[in-house]
């Protein structure tokens, strides 16, 4: 077999079969195939797509081309969900206690932040002494104990899709369907996952700017994870607004303590039901959708999820006093009022840029390299469809800086207060 014949059948918009993929993801992996072929080779995918068996076949490979993490000692159907990546999105710190309050085990592998989008543990490490460095061996213990446990990423897993990725970047081939859905689901099934809910974003602040290519990448990794056997489901969310109220790590551990008291911020408590309600059932409890729902919704009640909130705290290390008293969180030096310029009711908070203003206090990291303040961020006051006042505050910027300036400018350029306001739909679709 040869490259450059795949490479030719490709850009004639032929199939590729299981072996000729498995031959190139093999090959590119050990460097026997260079990145020109490569290049080559995404840019046919690229113009000519992929169908089905050819996306789950390549997800296959790539997840074949380095380690997997083996959950077979947890008991249970091991659920994971994974966001295509949102500003404020603080629902997996409330789903993993809230889900995992049910009995379903929650064995989440996680990652740092880069960017204005926030990472799970940036966010949990604003509890004082939680710790997400825990041994495979510890990681499955607590899991099986508690039924919910978040570890670091660790281990060589899909090296294939690390080198792709960097590849499409300077290819001009990240945005191919094919090529995203099966990166995104090869990470996930490497991860252990028997199967998967994912919440894919639409909108200003999401990798997926429009409607169509936000439902054809979500029907593409439904189908991928359907066909190697990992039973999926999808669901399609407004990402146009933030999410919640809350963009900061220390300020989202609060919305989530708030949100598992029963008194979250309605977008975030509706769509941690929509996919709880997926994981749930996926899981096997609950004999529908609904059903599921409403024993999360139980659970959000009557303080159960609370309490599997602070016993999960407790057991990697953290204060789980900070629940009951979220003023010992970190807490930032300053708190400034970004103020209303007219009366109206709020059009649009363009979430992105919400996001980069959050990510100029230090909530966020510019680059790998840089160092986060976990106590800093925004608290919007008022949502899209929410009537103001002039002079009435719009958002609270909490700083490690007193001059805030540019960073309430920029807020200022991304509300809009007009006459009246398109409402916003949260929930566009539901892939089961
Ligand atoms: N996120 C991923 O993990 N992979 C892609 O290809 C695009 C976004
Ligand atoms: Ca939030």
């Amino acid at each position: 077999m040869r490259i450059v014949d795949l490479i030719a059948k490709k850009q004639h918009g032929k199939s590729l079969t299981t072996e000729e993929i498995n031959f190139m993801i093999e090959g590119f992996t050990t460097g026997e195939i260079p990145d020109y072929q490569m290049s080559a080779m995404a840019m046919a995918i690229y113009f000519q797509g992929m169908n089905d068996h050819e996306r789950s076949d390549l997800t296959m490979s790539m997840v074949n081309s380095g380690e997997t993490i083996d959950l077979s000692a947890i008991h249970g159907v091991k659920v994971d969900k994974h966001s295509t990546g949102g500003v404020g999105d603080t629902t997996t710190i409330v789903l993993a206690p809230l889900v995992a309050s049910l009995g379903v085990p929650i064995a989440k592998m996680s990652g740092r932040g880069l960017g204005h989008t926030g990472g799970t543990i940036d966010k949990l490490e604003a509890i004082p002494g939680f710790t997400v460095e825990l041994t495979q061996e510890k990681f499955i213990d607590l899991v099986n104990k508690n039924k919910v446990a978040v570890v670091g990423q660790s281990g060589n897993l899909t090296p294939a899709d690390k080198k792709l990725y960097a590849l499409r970047d300077v290819t001009g081939t990240v945005e191919s369907i094919p090529l995203i859905a099966s990166s995104i689901m090869s990470k996930k099934i490497a991860a252990g996952a028997d199967a998967i809910v994912l919440d894919v974003k639409i909108g200003a602040g999401a990798f997926m700017k429009t409607e169509e290519d936000a439902r054809q990448l979500a029907h593409a990794m439904v189908k991928i994870g359907n066909l190697v056997g990992r039973q999926t489901m999808a669901v399609i969310s407004d990402m146009s607004q933030p999410l919640g109220n809350a963009i900061g790590n220390a300020l989202e551990i609060k919305e989530a303590i708030d949100t598992l008291e029963g008194h979250g911020p309605e977008d975030l408590v509706d769509l941690c039901l929509t996919l709880g309600s997926q994981m749930v059932h996926l899981a096997g409890i609950g004999s529908n959708l609904a059903e599921a729902r409403l024993l999360l919704e139980e659970n959000l009640n009557n303080g159960k999820a609370l309490e599997k909130f602070k016993e999960f705290v407790a057991s990697q290390g953290g204060d789980a006093s900070v629940i009951d008293h979220p003023e010992r969180l970190p807490q930032a030096a300053y708190q400034t009022e970004v103020l209303a310029s007219r009366d109206g009711v709020l059009s649009q908070i363009n979430a992105d840029e919400i996001g980069i203003a959050a990510m100029m206090l230090g909530a966020g990291r510019a680059n790998k390299e840089s160092v986060i303040d976990l106590a800093v961020g925004l608290m919007l006051r008022k949502k899209v469809g929410d009537t103001v006042k002039k002079g009435e505050s719009l958002v609270t910027i909490h700083s490690n800086q007193l001059d805030v300036t540019a960073v309430e400018n920029k807020i200022q350029e991304n509300i809009m207060i007009s006459e009246k306001a398109e409402p916003i739909q949260l929930i566009h679709e539901v892939i089961l």
